[in-house]
């Protein structure tokens, strides 16, 4: 379902941020690391920071297991936080984050030293999550009660409806632990630094709903499939015509050469 949805742009973004065969790509909040080896197997050196112990012991083993060796470039993985290191001047030709940006709390201070650390030509590239509004919320519970899905049968789906209807539902808040505390002003930073400081390359905003029903269809496959791609599609057509407001947006620019 990822691959109906995200394949073709995450492609375009591997594709942007390995842009110089050989490059070097510095990673923020890299996780299990399963960017940081795309980038490796197009031939990238890559800087990968998490301060995640548990997610850099697992992105180090997969690291070891790698079958991909054939043209593979180098990924160094760092038990640090990239904002604290020395970036140096003119270092990288690439720097990302996926879904890693809305947690940093100085994300301006911190992309004032990613422009000086950036080749002239350099790359910056994100993908990140945005706050949804009630419109979006309400189409993705309204496709997963319609639809089957697998994790509530149709008896759950009218009890969880009578009970909003009786007001005895509390939704989780989307702000759900401290280090997402500065997420929704830092998005909308992102999206004004890298349109702003640097000259935009890509901007695409997708996900206002589809991944929150997608991945829960019940059924068989001849049949989850094509509903899946119209659900993609429905999506994919409100989020560029602005109907929708995306949860995800991807974002690439580059630094003046
Ligand atoms: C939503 S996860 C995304 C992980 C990964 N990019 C992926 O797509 O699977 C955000 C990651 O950022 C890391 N993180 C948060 N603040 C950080 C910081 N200041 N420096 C480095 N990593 C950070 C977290 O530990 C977490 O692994």
């Amino acid at each position: 379902m990822f691959e109906i949805q995200q394949g073709a742009y995450r492609d375009r973004y591997l594709q942007l941020v390995a842009h110089r065969p050989g490059g070097r790509v510095l990673e923020v909040g890299c996780g299990p690391g399963w960017l940081a080896l795309e980038l490796g197997r197009r031939g990238q050196i890559v800087e990968a920071y998490d301060v995640s112990p548990g997610a850099i012991a697992v992105a180090r083993q997969m690291l070891a297991e790698n079958p991909f060796t054939g043209g593979f470039g180098q990924v160094h993985y760092h038990l640090a936080d990239p904002t604290q290191a020395d970036l140096g001047v003119e270092q990288y030709d690439a720097v990302h984050g996926w879904s890693a940006f809305h947690h940093l709390p100085d994300f301006r201070g911190f992309m004032k030293r990613v422009m000086r650390a950036l080749k002239p030509g350099g790359i910056v590239a994100t993908m990140d999550d945005y706050p949804r509004r009630q419109l979006e919320v309400n189409v993705q519970r309204f496709l997963g009660l319609v639809l089957p899905t697998t994790e509530r049968s149709y008896a759950d789906k009218l009890r969880a409806v009578g009970r909003r209807l009786g007001g005895r539902t509390v939704d989780a808040p989307e702000v759900f632990s401290p280090m997402e505390q500065e997420k929704y002003t830092t998005v909308s930073d992102i999206r004004d630094v890298f349109s702003n400081e640097f000259e935009l390359v890509l901007d695409v905003p997708f996900n206002a709903f589809a991944m929150g029903v997608m991945p829960l269809l019940a059924g068989p496959d001849w049949w989850r499939y094509p509903v899946a791609r119209a659900i993609d599609a429905l999506d994919k057509l409100g989020c560029r015509s602005g109907i929708w407001r995306a949860n995800n947006r991807m974002i690439v620019s580059r630094k003046a050469r």
